[in-house]
């Protein structure tokens, strides 16, 4: 047997105590063992939380617990979590995250310091769209060429109904926090801050490029005005905000902003908390990922996926290209962008 620990019993830590439970026939099934959801860590106890697993208010119950082979990070933040997942690690514990923030700072001495123990986070980068399994492993045999998509879902449904709905800005992120999809600090989505941790981390598998989100061009949506939303309709466009990592001669360009897209284009069909990421590879061409980009079930499917994973015995996923095998692309001086 397996046993789970969760750091952080919000929204998506709910769900993944609830599925291993509800689906644990499958997923013992498909695993090859059976795995259970022990315990889990939250702030507030005295808040009710929809679970059938122990809560404690001290990450170390969990990381500490003898018992715990996996550790699940979803506390959000970024130094609390990064200790704690240091300390997982030396205790010898897999961890699964779907922390884009810690990862889009600290991702490459975390895999370090993992080794050989697994360091997922399928679940940090588009909900649950399985984008980290497809670049590590489906399309594992191409140089690619570009990745660029919908990578948050809190800006992509404030966006769609601002356009489709005439909704208002205020009003419409209010309501992409009660959905649970927004950031605990909104800014990190409408400020661009959350799509550009994931295209680092999709960046990281694909060329090996060691950047922080502050080396990178990142615009949000904050700016974007009533009129640029009805200048937008009337020409035909939807405005999106996307993530762009391509390809150059001399290196590779990351950028997050917001494009207007011509309505008859895939991506711009892409609508409210969905997100879909387009990756060119130099063989395959070109390939489209779509699916719920946040939101509770959506993102525990894709930290379980890791889990199984784990419990099958693969390998964590590998950030880029490991010292002494393929030295990684340059990330161009966004000043040049
Ligand atoms: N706040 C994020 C989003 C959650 O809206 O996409 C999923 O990473």
């Amino acid at each position: 047997m397996v046993k789970i620990g969760i750091l952080g019993v919000g929204t998506v830590g709910q769900s993944v105590a609830n599925i291993l439970e509800s689906n644990a026939d499958i997923l013992e099934a498909r695993a090859g063992k059976k795995i259970v959801a022990k315990s889990g860590v939250v702030k507030n106890l005295s808040k009710k939380r929809d679970v059938n697993i122990t809560l404690s208010d001290n990450p170390l119950d969990v990381i500490d617990d003898p018992e715990i082979d996996i550790v699940v990070e979803l506390m959000g933040g970024i130094e609390e979590p990064y200790e704690l997942v240091k300390r997982a690690l030396k205790n010898g514990k897999a961890v699964v995250t779907a922390n884009k923030a810690l990862l889009a700072y600290h991702r490459y001495e975390l895999q370090e310091l993992a080794g050989d123990l697994p360091l997922m986070y399928e679940a940090s980068t588009a909900g649950g769209i399985p984008i980290i399994g497809a670049l590590r492993n489906g399309l594992a045999a191409n140089h690619i060429e570009s990745i660029q998509g919908i990578m948050n879902g809190t800006c992509n449904y404030m966006l769609t109904k601002m356009i489709k709905e005439g909704a208002k800005y205020d009003e419409i992120l209010k309501e992409a926090q009660e959905l649970g999809y927004a950031e605990a600090d909104p800014t990190f989505d409408v400020g661009g801050f959350d799509a550009a941790h994931k295209l680092l981390i999709l960046s990281s598998i694909a060329y090996g490029i060691d950047a922080k989100p502050e080396d990178i061009v990142i615009e949000g949506i904050e700016n974007i005005t009533q009129t640029d939303v009805e200048f937008a309709k009337e020409f035909g466009y939807e405005i999106k905000l996307l993530g762009i990592a391509k390809r150059a001669d001399n290196g590779v360009e990351l950028r997050v902003h917001a494009t207007m897209i011509p309505q008859e284009s895939m991506i711009a069909k892409v609508d409210g908390v969905m997100n879909a990421v387009t990756v060119v590879g130099d063989r395959v061409g070109e390939t489209m990922f779509y699916g719920p980009g946040a939101g509770g079930d959506a993102t525990a499917s894709a930290v379980i996926a890791d889990i199984v994973d784990i419990v099958r015995g693969n390998q964590g996923p590998m950030l880029g290209y490991k010292k002494g095998l393929e030295s990684g692309l340059k990330l161009l001086p966004k000043e040049e962008i």
